[in-house]
């Protein structure tokens, strides 16, 4: 056994696609337990087709994801959904559906033929709806709901989902500041006092420095630089992947790489 920290999810050698085109080839990747790892890179780098083969929700052309050392592949899908949650970056509600019902089919893998709704199902989507200020939405419809509200309903969802892997394709998205802020910080208790571990795929880079415990840069479906965003960013890493020319100074709040694009012009 090597030194290595223990991955509970990784991937080796995959090649990635859509029927004859090819996103990323002999793409290796390990996730670090107990951290919040933050994938950033370009529109289109293959970020989402990533946590997509990751979550099992797509088949690799190539190579295996393994799940707490079992082939993801193999395993049956309700094992899967209670180690593992997804929120992919679109998610459409069934119609008509109030915020409540669709938080409570994150239960879905907790329960089994036999078994009917407990109290630790009731309690579990309670908590997942305070957590992400939708309580008060409970018997709303989802189709009714402004942008980061129903974004918000999603992420409850996969959080009444209780797995110890989270998977978040741009959680973000929709929010305003101060709730961008409530999630990320909601984030870091999961994976600080509930001993989670979170793959995050951000845009903005700022959240990425500040929150990462490990930051991964993709381009072209490759991984540019991964580690700690102190040891790995640099304005020659963001012109190398974004084709943005930067300063970074250091962040008076968090100590972190603070990012200022200069523009294409500058
Ligand atoms: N269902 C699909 N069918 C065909 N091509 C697809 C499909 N989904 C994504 N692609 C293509 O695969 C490539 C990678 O897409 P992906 O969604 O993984 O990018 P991304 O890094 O998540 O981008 P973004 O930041 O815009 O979300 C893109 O060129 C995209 O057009
Ligand atoms: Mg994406």
């Amino acid at each position: 056994m090597s030194t290595a920290q223990f991955s509970p999810l990784r991937a080796e050698n995959l090649t990635l696609g859509y029927e004859k085109k090819v996103v990323a080839r002999d793409l290796s990747v390990a996730v670090p337990e107990g951290k919040v790892t933050v994938i950033i890179g370009p529109n289109a780098c293959g970020k989402s087709t990533l946590l997509r083969t990751l979550s099992r929700l797509m088949q690799p052309q190539k190579g295996a994801v393994w799940l707490n050392g079992k082939m993801i592949g193999e395993m049956p899908t309700k094992e899967v959904a209670k180690q593992l949650g997804l929120l992919p970056q679109n998610s459409t509600a069934p119609g008509d559906i109030s915020v409540a019902d669709l938080v409570a089919r994150g239960r879905y893998p907790h329960q089994n033929l036999f078994s009917r709704w407990r109290a630790e199902d009731t309690q579990a989507v309670e908590e997942a709806m305070r957590a992400t200020g939708v309580y008060e939405l409970a018997d709303r419809l989802v189709d009714n709901l402004s942008g980061g509200q129903r974004q918000r309903v999603w992420i409850a969802m996969v959080l009444a989902q209780q797995t110890p892997l989270l998977l978040l394709d741009e959680p973000t998205t929709w929010l305003d500041i101060a709730h961008q802020i409530d999630l990320m910080e909601l984030m870091c208790r999961l994976n600080q006092q509930n001993a989670r571990t979170l793959v995050v795929v951000l845009h903005d880079l700022n959240h990425a420095c500040r929150y990462a415990g490990h930051l991964i840069a993709m381009k072209d479906g490759k991984i540019v630089a991964e580690g700690a965003p102190a040891d790995i960013v640099t304005p020659e890493l963001i012109e190398q992947v974004f084709g943005l020319r930067c300063h970074i100074i250091d962040c008076p709040i968090s100590h972190t790489p603070l990012i200022i694009p200069l523009g294409h012009g500058k």
